[in-house]
């Protein structure tokens, strides 16, 4: 077995909606290497604290339930399925509400320690690029290239409009922006692994940048 030291990781953090998940995904395509989406995992968390029911202040309750989830990825033509206790629930993992809940239960050391082993098991040859809040600052901290991807709250609540409309949801901008404000603060302000570029990140600024042009920058730094 390799080390997994040996095994290089890019690192891609930043807050939600500055374009670090497609960024990540094609990124990983393009090198053909493996990815983890750790935000996917937090809010598996989050979908199996509400089935349980469990209150957000239960510390205890909330890591035994990150400890214990049942989850598995496939990727199938459609892309990737999320799939806890069996049950396909890849589109319900990307809505509000369970963006919100998996927030507030991230800023739970139970709940973090719990992921940390998960997270590095995707460390895999011939490459890693991590997705996440932190994937440069804890979980790799010696990643080989980090990068820091962030866009103004205005610019990142349009985008997140624009694609639930084109889902057919009902949204209102000023309502998700206030949410997005929110939650970067909570990430931003939460005592362990709080949201924030490692002191070796790269910053790079989306909000006048297409995807294409982003990508562009970190296919030239690889
Ligand atoms: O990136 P995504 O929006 O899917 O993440 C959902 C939530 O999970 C974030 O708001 C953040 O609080 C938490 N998260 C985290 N650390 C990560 C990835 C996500 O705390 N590495």
């Amino acid at each position: 077995m390799n080390n997994r030291a040996d095994v290089p990781v890019i690192a891609i953090d930043g807050p939600g909606g500055s374009g670090k998940g497609t960024i990540s995904t094609r990124l990983a395509e393009h090198l053909g290497w493996h990815f983890l989406d750790s935000g996917a995992l937090y809010r598996l968390t989050a979908l199996a604290v509400m089935k349980a029911g469990l209150p957000l202040d239960d510390e205890a309750a909330l890591g035994a339930a990150a400890d214990g989830l049942n989850i598995r990825f496939e990727t199938g033509k459609g892309g990737v399925k999320a799939l806890l206790d069996g049950e396909d629930v890849s589109t319900r993992l990307r809505g509000e509400e369970v963006g919100i809940i998996a927030s507030k239960i991230a800023a739970t050391p139970a709940v973090r320690a719990a992921l940390v082993k998960r997270q590095r098991r995707f460390r895999k040859l011939p490459g890693l690029v991590a997705d996440g809040r932190d994937m440069g600052t804890v979980i790799f901290p010696d990643a080989n290239l980090k990068i820091y991807l962030t866009a103004s709250a205005e610019i990142r609540a349009q985008r997140r409009y624009k694609q639930l409309k084109e889902k057919g949801e009902s949204v209102n901008l000023s309502r998700l922006l206030g949410e997005i404000k929110a939650r970067d603060l909570r990430d931003q302000s939460r005592s362990i692994a709080p949201l924030k570029p490692a002191d070796d990140a790269v910053m790079i600024d989306s909000t006048l940048l297409s995807i294409e042009e982003v990508l562009k920058q970190v296919i030239n730094m690889v």
